[in-house]
């Protein structure tokens, strides 16, 4: 029997698509899963693939199909389950076998996992929901270098590619791949309530059908704002549900699920002291829309929010430059984050690099991202929102975002995130600020002492006794 070149532990969705992938790129993989029936259903479903996928009954037949070194990829739910699974396989493996942790896992686990000492360990980020898994995913690979070029040339050949290089690139040791894939999943939350926030102008204000909208997003998608997550939601708009014949959209409950990485990556900007404002009111509005109950309460008590808009007061290309101001303001922030975490952490996370793994394959993937590896790439690059193209575009869209954050907000519908963004940006194009207040208040209460405009040597006020 041909030893499998790779294990697979997990074939629920992603696992099951990622060893497809897998398969499907010439490689043997031996898998198994902890219910038998799903490995039988999942070969029987393999087709002619099949014959490249080795079904195990028990852990330790997985591990003595492989060749060696051994690598086994897990695609467990994260948190305990991955310690569990670890500790059940790594007494059956050899000093050099490696295990690669494939799932959405919190990157302190990761770094803690890694620090064990128990055996090599990779923790990769992988994005593209179901279908990248399969043909082609994004991979953010975390952990010692040479365990990455191990199974770099499987890694490299499953994931998307862009422009012929592949979507699939070490960015550090321990945790670095997980933290980067979930400031992804920040970006993804921030992307994605914007989208839902110009939504809202168009339903709410503009009192336009699902359909109709499904058609600006679709001509979006074909201007800067070109991307996944746009292409998806004219897709999600322009849907009719079989059932009753309505809208998709329109039968869809409107409280958002969440699985934690959005709020993991808001925890960790507080920590970092990295401002990610659009982030963080993304995260909020998605346990804001869990709150049906009360929202209606409030729509009872208040009167409903959002009020009719004209289509004279916003038109539909402020709302495109809007969301291109806003789209650009939040990747800007994500990027800011991984900069704070390099010095934090130690890593030396290759921004333009991170920039061009996203590039294919991954959620937040969009046409402006080959742009933004070019600018991080400079050697003096800052803030994304500095680099001269995105400044350009910022300098052309603010007006816009401003103007539909301000009339939105007039006619009752509620921007967090875009407003987030726009704040953000104002705040970061004003030199003198209001934080001599703060600094005035604190030293008023608790003499907590401030510097001074002129460089002098008294830190109080007159307050002060
Ligand atoms: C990806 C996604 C994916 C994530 C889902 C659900 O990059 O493929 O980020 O990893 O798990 O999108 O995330 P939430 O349940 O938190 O929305």
């Amino acid at each position: 029997m041909t030893e499998a070149q790779i294990g697979l532990i997990g074939l629920g969705t992603m696992g099951a698509a990622l060893a497809l992938n897998i398969a499907d790129n010439g490689f043997d993989i031996a898998v198994w899963n902890r219910t038998a029936a799903k490995t039988d259903d999942f070969v029987a479903d393999a087709g002619p693939l099949a014959t490249r996928i080795t079904a195990t009954r028990t852990l330790e037949e997985l591990v003595s199909s492989l060749a060696q070194p051994r690598a086994i990829i897990l695609m467990v739910p994260a948190g305990d389950i991955v310690d569990k699974q670890i500790a059940a396989l790594r007494p059956l493996l050899a000093p050099d076998d490696l295990i690669i942790d494939a799932g959405n896992a919190l990157f302190h686990d990761t770094n803690r996992r890694a620090a064990a000492g128990d055996g090599p360990f990779l923790g990769i980020g992988v994005s593209g929901g179901e279908e990248g898994a399969r043909f082609g995913p994004s991979i953010m690979g975390g952990g010692d270098r040479a365990h990455w070029d191990r199974v770099a040339p499987i890694l490299e050949a499953i994931a998307a590619s862009y422009g012929g290089q592949p979507c699939a690139t070490w960015l550090g040791d321990a945790g670095a791949g997980h933290f980067v894939k979930a400031v992804h999943n920040g970006i993804e939350y921030a992307d994605m309530q914007m989208i839902a926030e110009v939504y809202g102008v168009m339903r709410d204000g503009f009192g336009m059908a699902a359909a109709e909208i499904g058609d600006v997003f679709e001509n979006w998608n074909q201007g800067p704002l070109e991307s996944y997550l746009i292409g998806i939601s004219g897709k999600v708009a322009a849907a009719t549900d079989t059932a009753t014949g309505r809208p998709m959209l329109d039968m869809i409950v409107d409280a958002a699920g969440q699985k934690g990485t959005g709020r993991w990556t808001a925890i960790e900007a507080q920590h970092l002291a990295t401002p990610i404002p659009a982030i963080e009111a993304a995260v909020v509005a998605r346990n804001l829309s869990s709150r049906r109950d009360e929202r209606a309460l409030g729509e009872k008590l208040f009167g409903a929010a959002p009020q009719p808009i004209s289509r004279d007061e916003i038109t539909l290309d402020q709302l495109e430059q809007a969301l291109i101001a806003g789209k650009i303001l939040c990747y800007a922030q994500g990027f800011e984050m991984i900069r704070g975490a390099q010095e934090a952490f130690g890593w030396a996370l290759p921004l333009p690099e991170i920039a061009k793994v996203w590039r294919a394959g991954c959620i937040i993937r969009s046409a402006m991202l080959n742009d933004m590896a070019r600018a991080l790439a400079d050697p003096s690059a800052q803030n994304l929102m500095f680099a001269d193209g995105f400044a350009d575009q910022l300098r052309g869209t603010h007006a816009a975002l401003r103007h539909v954050v301000a009339v939105g907000s007039l006619h009752g519908i509620a921007m967090p995130a875009l407003s987030s963004g726009l704040a953000y940006f104002d705040a970061m194009r004003t030199a003198r600020g209001t934080a001599n207040m703060i600094q005035g208040q604190r030293d008023y209460f608790g003499r907590h002492g401030f510097e001074r405009m002129d460089g002098g040597s008294d830190k109080h006020g007159p307050w002060v006794g």
